[in-house]
């Protein structure tokens, strides 16, 4: 497999063509973005870290039965993936209140959702990754209602086998964000599984362990990624 030319560059990742039109290699960067691009700095250590903490998730949700494009680590920052048909919709399960759904909604944060919520965003930075719900995926033809049926069964399964794993960990997991893309027809999970795209909280301090550290400025960022990651049995020096 050659790496070959850059095809996009997120805010965190950049994506490169491989020689194989099937695959695609994902390049972690040390950049951290909070509000909506707003604000970036460069963490040291971040893009090992989210590389291989999306490794790890990736690899135990595959076990789990649920299809992932990741294929294998290529280095400590790059992964090979992949290529998959995307569907511009985040797709975000809460297991408890926390970020825009308090800012929206006016609730508490730390509020149990029972059942956990599932959201739709649109991805569009110009407009801010609005809401959406899923008649609009239908008629803006984002996604057929079948395949977002699939993704948003998909994104409930991550929730239980996930719940689980950082349970075990002493956390609480409340909330992510995940996408979904076609290949060959299958709706696969894609993009990355890291503390960059999901909340976490110490279950007996409710200390956060996540990016809000970034967004709020708390400070020990990659700090507390890495202990989450040694909680559920990552080692970061392999
Ligand atoms: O900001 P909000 O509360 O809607 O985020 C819900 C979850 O989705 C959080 O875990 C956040 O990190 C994640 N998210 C993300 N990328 C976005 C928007 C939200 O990873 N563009």
């Amino acid at each position: 497999m050659e790496k070959r030319q850059e095809l996009y560059a997120g805010k965190a990742k950049s994506v490169f063509r491989t020689d194989d039109p099937d695959k695609m290699v994902l390049v972690f960067r040390d950049d951290t973005s909070a509000f909506d691009g707003k604000r970036i700095e460069q963490l040291s250590r971040k893009g090992m870290v989210n590389n291989k903490f999306n490794a790890f998730i990736m690899t135990k949700l595959q076990e789990a039965g649920i299809p992932t494009h990741f294929e294998k680590c290529l280095s400590d920052t790059e992964s090979l993936v992949k290529s998959l048909d995307m569907m511009p919709i985040e797709c975000v399960v809460r297991n408890v209140a926390a970020g825009s759904l308090c800012r929206r909604l006016g609730v508490t944060e730390g509020q149990e959702l029972s059942p956990p919520t599932f959201e739709l965003f649109l991805k569009n930075d110009a407009l801010g990754d609005p809401m959406i719900n899923e008649s609009h995926v239908e008629s803006f033809g984002w996604a057929k209602a079948d395949h977002l049926a699939k993704a948003k069964e998909l994104t409930y399964k991550v929730n239980t086998v996930l719940k689980e794993l950082f349970a075990n960990g002493g956390m609480i997991l409340v909330d992510y964000k995940l996408e979904f893309g076609l290949f060959h027809g299958e709706v696969v999970l894609g993009d990355e599984f890291s503390p960059d795209g999901c909340r976490l909280w110490d279950s007996k301090t409710r200390e956060k362990l996540d990016k809000d550290r970034f967004r709020q400025g708390l400070g020990n960022v990659i700090e507390s990624y890495e202990e989450i990651g040694r909680r559920i049995g990552i080692d970061f020096s392999a």
